[in-house]
């Protein structure tokens, strides 16, 4: 199943791509169910089935239906925003089911978050704890914090989505958080229940996941020897998954996952665990859908002008991330070019020095792993109306999860 030929043409599921096209459009995404249910189902059977709490990090991907889906496995979210609070209530999570990460909160978010008594808050600073202490107070309420410690430790991944080290904003240091923990009656309104890492995104090496586990362990036994007792730690998300091989399995793709989990749970598991995966869980469960508007040559530069863009999947542009071009028609490669949006930038490729069949206008191809930090990163830039999600369904039906948005959307903003 999942995303794959049949008779030379490029379906997803039961589905045909050319009706999907024809039906809704391009550029659209379109997701596979069966995907999104057997990633939720390898995470479940990983984690929550070995008594992890899993909150779904929604800025990989916030559509609605595919929160309610994660939600039906059993997660819970890792929100970041009031925006990413509202969505998660809009679609019936209970402020129990909410943590609430990030480097920044305004007074309102943290507000409205308290209010709902949400799970927990991941504190990244001693301005931010100080703030949530006032609000706490001034509402005769105690809030829940996992500090968020920054261990220094290097994820081997892109410096733009590292997050565990030292020159990155994210988090304090180990000092800081014994100081504080060791202080914890200076913050009456706060109940410091445990610790929080998130070393970076897109990890493909288990080591540093299996050094945080042995920082970790060591970092608390040294806390208790102070007093300190904690009771949670969130160990963050970070699961990387091969864009190379984007239709795999992810058990084939993050084969550590059995192994981080095992692990965690050997030495850590006197605290309750939590982990917040964001990429792994829809990654692989998506393509953009785009149409070739043409093709041009410049000298020896093949250029294959597409409707999709940087609009629709900023990655390429923004980290060189590489993402699989499949054509929809199955074509023998014979040049090496671009794969270009039409956006008046030239970093709007979606894919740069590809072996590439010849196209002409009109052929339909797909860039592959859509379905992490490709919707959710898009934008209006050269007022384009943001794309349509559609998601082919494990009973072969479709369901337009998403619409374009229209052009008297965008411009009643002005
Ligand atoms: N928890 C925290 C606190 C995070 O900051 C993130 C991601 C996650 C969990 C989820 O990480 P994941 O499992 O998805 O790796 N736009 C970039 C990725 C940015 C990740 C930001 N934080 C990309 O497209 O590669």
């Amino acid at each position: 199943m999942s995303f794959h030929y049949r008779d030379n043409r490029l379906y997803c599921d039961e589905v045909d791509l050319d009706f999907v096209a024809e039906q809704f459009g391009t550029p659209s995404y379109v997701y596979s169910e069966n995907i999104l249910k057997r990633n939720a189902e390898v995470i479940k059977n990983c984690f929550i089935d070995r008594g992890f709490q899993v909150s779904y990090a929604m800025k990989a991907n916030s559509n609605p239906k595919i929160l309610q889906l994660f939600k039906s496995y059993g997660m819970g979210v890792d929100i970041v925003s009031a925006g990413e609070y509202q969505l998660a209530k809009h679609v019936g999570f209970q402020g129990s089911e909410i943590n609430f990460a990030g480097v920044g909160k305004t007074a309102d978010e943290l507000k409205l978050a308290l209010e709902d008594e949400i799970d927990h808050f991941n504190v990244e600073s001693l301005f931010e704890l100080e703030h949530l202490e006032a609000q706490a107070a001034q509402m005769g309420i105690q809030a829940s914090v996992l500090l968020r410690l920054n261990p220094d430790i290097d994820p081997q991944t892109h410096p733009h989505i590292s997050t565990g080290l030292k020159q990155n904003k994210f988090g304090m240091g180990a000092e800081m958080v014994t100081q504080l923990l060791t202080h914890a009656d200076q913050y009456p309104h706060i109940n410091f229940d445990g610790l929080h890492c998130h070393i970076g995104s897109q990890i493909l090496n288990p080591q540093p996941f299996l050094d945080l586990i042995d920082y970790l362990e060591i970092f608390t036994t040294a806390l208790a020897a102070q007093g300190v007792k904690l009771t949670h730690l969130d160990l963050g998300g970070g699961f990387g998954v091969n864009y190379e091989n984007p239709f795999e399995d992810i058990l084939e793709t993050t084969p550590y996952l059995e192994t981080f989990a095992e692990s965690a749970h050997k030495k850590l598991g006197s605290f309750q665990l939590h982990i917040q995966p964001g990429r792994v869980l829809v990654a692989n469960s998506a393509v953009l859908l785009s149409r070739v508007l043409g093709v041009k040559e410049n000298g020896d530069h093949y250029f294959v002008v597409i409707d999709g863009a940087t609009t629709d999947l900023i990655r390429p542009a923004l980290y060189d991330a590489y993402h699989e071009i499949t054509s929809y028609e199955k074509k023998d490669v014979s040049r090496l070019g671009d794969v270009v949006g039409p956006v008046c930038e030239s970093s709007d490729a979606l894919a740069k020095q590809r072996q590439l069949p010849e196209y002409g206008t009109g052929d339909l191809l797909t860039v592959a792993s859509a379905g992490a930090y490709a919707s959710s990163m898009g934008s209006t830039y050269n007022m384009r109306p943001r794309s349509p999600e559609v998601l082919v369904k494990a009973d072969g039906s479709i369901d337009l999860i998403k619409r374009r948005q229209t052009f008297a959307e965008m411009i009643s903003l002005y």
